[in-house]
Parts: structure tokens; sequence; C-alpha cells
């Protein structure tokens, strides 16, 4: 019996990971912990006993039986085997911090952790501590495990997000649906905002990065999120990993790992996937890729304050104050004026989190 620790349990890879953790008799829910949710977070407790839940902000009395307060990562944490890491934004890198403190395996969907703190889990990851949940990077994860030769390249895979179709001069000012209606992935908003302006993806390039150190890494359209990522190999030839878009498949993966026996999820087959296409990235629909890929090449604190520009830009954009647009705007503003430096801790992270987002929060005003 394995058990896990669900942080971000209330939201869409939270909820997704307690259905497999659920029908998986290997498997056994140690803790829940959420944002705000207590609604959701009290059901799930109520069907799932486990032995802590936890709630960062409660917004008022926490019921009997609920745990809040500073240190609910480190109590939420305690006595799992396995963490799953689905909370979104940099508040996820501390839990993934823990992890590495304590040599506990992290099923690691926060990317954040990496794009924001990747200096400071290099070691966990060198030492196999982290399984990547990401679709792209557990397809990558696992045609590199089966691969004992060295490969040439890693390409990953890019919807084009909700507003893929849209004449270029109308995706300023697209509107909130529009882009929360993702073509392909039912996903959390940020990370469907994030793939509409293609943050997402750079974040995963800096991710893989991380994840595989040394390995050239491309970019390329596929509309049909069929194909989950490419791994090239030294005599020209591809490995990937195909199927329907469901984070079930990389969650099972990560949680069950390195098992052997997977439950089967998706039964889908080549005639139900249509025409697949492949296509260059149009750089120009997407300026706020570039953006953060040169701040992941820059490193020290400017992924950190890409990520924090980010978050305030998009929960801006959600409240219908500034336009689709204005994210980038946003992101690229505060990237200018930051004063980096080297990432050493994690206190030097949350500070340019905390001063990005003061910038940003200011240049949302202005831009209001
Ligand atoms: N969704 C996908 O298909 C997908 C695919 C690949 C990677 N990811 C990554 O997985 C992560 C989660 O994505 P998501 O789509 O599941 O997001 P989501 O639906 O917005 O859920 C986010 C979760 O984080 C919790 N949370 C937020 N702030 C927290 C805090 N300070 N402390 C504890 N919990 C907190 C939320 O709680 P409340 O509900 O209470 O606010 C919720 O449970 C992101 O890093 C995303 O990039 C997601």
């Amino acid at each position: 019996m394995r058990k896990v620790a669900v942080l971000g349990s209330t939201g869409s890879i939270g909820t997704q990971a307690l259905e497999i953790i659920h029908a998986n008799p290997e498997l056994e829910l140690h803790s829940l912990l959420c944002g705000s949710n207590l609604d959701l977070l009290m059901q799930q407790r109520e069907q799932f006993s486990p032995s802590v839940t936890a709630i960062d902000s409660p917004g008022g009395e926490c019921p009997g039986g609920i745990i809040t307060g500073q240190d609910i990562l480190q109590k939420t944490i305690d006595g799992a085997d396995m963490v799953l890491n689905a909370i979104v934004g940099s508040a996820g890198l501390r839990a993934s911090l823990i992890c590495r403190e304590r040599g506990i395996k992290l099923a690691l969907a926060n990317k954040e952790s990496l794009v924001v703190g990747g200096e400071l889990l290099s070691d966990h990851i060198r030492a196999g501590g982290i399984i990547p949940v990401d679709s792209e990077h557990s397809t990558i994860f696992r045609c590199l495990h089966s691969e004992p030769r060295p490969v040439r390249s890693i390409t990953l895979t890019a919807s084009g997000g909700s507003v893929r179709d849209l004449p270029i001069e109308e995706l300023k000012n697209a509107g909130v649906d529009d882009i929360l209606n993702h073509p392909t992935w039912n996903m959390g908003a940020r990370i469907t905002v994030d793939s509409a302006t293609m943050v997402n993806k750079a974040f995963e390039v800096i991710e893989a990065r991380w994840l595989f150190s040394g390995i050239n890494i491309d970019v390329v359209l596929h509309p049909q999120s069929i194909v989950h990522s490419f791994v090239r190999l030294e005599d020209g030839s591809w490995k990937a990993l195909l199927g329907k878009p469901d984070m079930k498949v990389p969650l099972q993966y990560a949680l069950q790992y390195p098992g052997r026996e997977l439950e089967l999820i998706s039964d889908d087959c080549p005639l139900d996937w249509g025409t697949l296409e492949f296509s260059e990235l149009p750089r120009q629909r997407y300026p706020a890729f570039d953006l953060i890929v040169r701040a992941g090449q820059d490193g020290k604190t400017f992924p950190a304050a890409a990520n924090a520009a980010d978050e305030i830009a998009i929960a801006a954009f959600l409240a219908r104050k500034i336009s689709f647009g204005d994210i980038t705007v946003v992101i690229e503003e505060v990237l200018k004026g930051h004063e980096a430096l080297e990432v050493s801790d994690f206190q030097t992270v949350m500070e340019a989190d905390r001063v990005s987002r003061i910038d940003a929060e200011r240049i949302v005003r202005r831009l209001c």
C-alpha cells in the first residue's frame, strides 16, 4: 500500500487523482489539502476518510477535523509515502521543497515548482524523486525510461489553446468565455488561459530543461492533442505516446510508479483519432511564449518574476479588468524592470515573487 497525500485535491488534477486512488487497491489516500473550497473539501473528506484534511484559506472558522495554519503542509505530508502536488501557481513550491528535504517521492503536476525553483529541486530530480504528471513530460519520462541509449532531442506538442483559430487581429480582445473553452483539454482556469497565451508551453520548456537536462527541446503545434510529445533517437527515429487527451493516464502512471500494473483508462484506437497535424509554432500569435522561454534561458529569478506577473495578469483578466492581450504586456513590463538574483534559497524566490506581484498589480491598475 502506498499512502498518497493529495495537495490541491479540489482542483481539476486533484479530483481526477482521487478517482485513480479510489479505484486502485495499492493506493491509499493519506491526506487532502486545498486552497479555499471548503464545501468540496468536506465532501471529499466524507467520501474518502483521509488521516489528515487541511485547508490553506478557510475564510472563517474551520469545521472540526479540518486543520489550517502555518504548518499544514508539514502535517499533510507527514506519514505519506508519496505526495501529489497539484496546487496551482508558485504556492506549490514549498510543498515540493518539503518532499525534497524529506526524500519523499513527488508526483509533480505543479510545474511552477520547477519554473520558479528548479535549482532548489535539481538534486531531488537526480535522485529519481520527481515523477512528472504533465502529460508531455510524463510521455517523455516513459519514452526515456524504456530507452537505454542517449537521445537526440525532445519535441513538446502544443494544442494551440482555445483561440488558435481566431484571426490574429481579434486575439487581443478575445473574451474570458472563449479563452476558457479549451478545444481538447478540460483543466483549471489558470492553465487554460496559459494554454491560450502559450505561457503554459514556455513553462513546460523550462520544466523539461530541469527534468531532462542536457537534451535539446523543440515545440510543435499539434491541434488534436493525440501525440503527447516525442523523443527523437540517435538514428533519427521517433518515439511517442499517443491517445485521446486524458490526465488520468499520466496521473495513474506517476502515482503507481514504478509499479507495473496499470488499469485500462483509455480504450480509444487509431481509427478514433482522425487526421494528425503538426506545424511550426506561429510565434507572432504567441508573443508571451518567447518572452518566457527567454526568461528561462536568462535564469536567476526571471522565471519567478514571469510566473508572478502571469498569475496577477490572469486574475485581472478573469475579473474582466484587463484584455487578453494585456496579459503579455504585464509579463513583458515586469520582466523588463526585474532585478534578478541567483536562486540560492526559497526566500530569494519568494521575494522575487512578492516584488513582481506588486509590480504586476501596478501595471494592471494602469491598464484598467
Ligand atoms: N488541469 C490539468 O489538466 C493539468 C495538466 C497538467 C498540469 N497541470 C498543473 O497542475 C496544477 C493544478 O492545475 P489544475 O488545473 O488542477 O488547477 P485548479 O483546477 O485551479 O486547482 C488548483 C488546486 O490548488 C489548490 N490551491 C490553490 N492555492 C492553494 C494554496 N495556497 N494551498 C493549497 N492549495 C491551493 C486549489 O484549491 P481551491 O479549489 O480550494 O482553490 C485547487 O485544489 C497546475 O500547476 C497546472 O499547471 C494541470
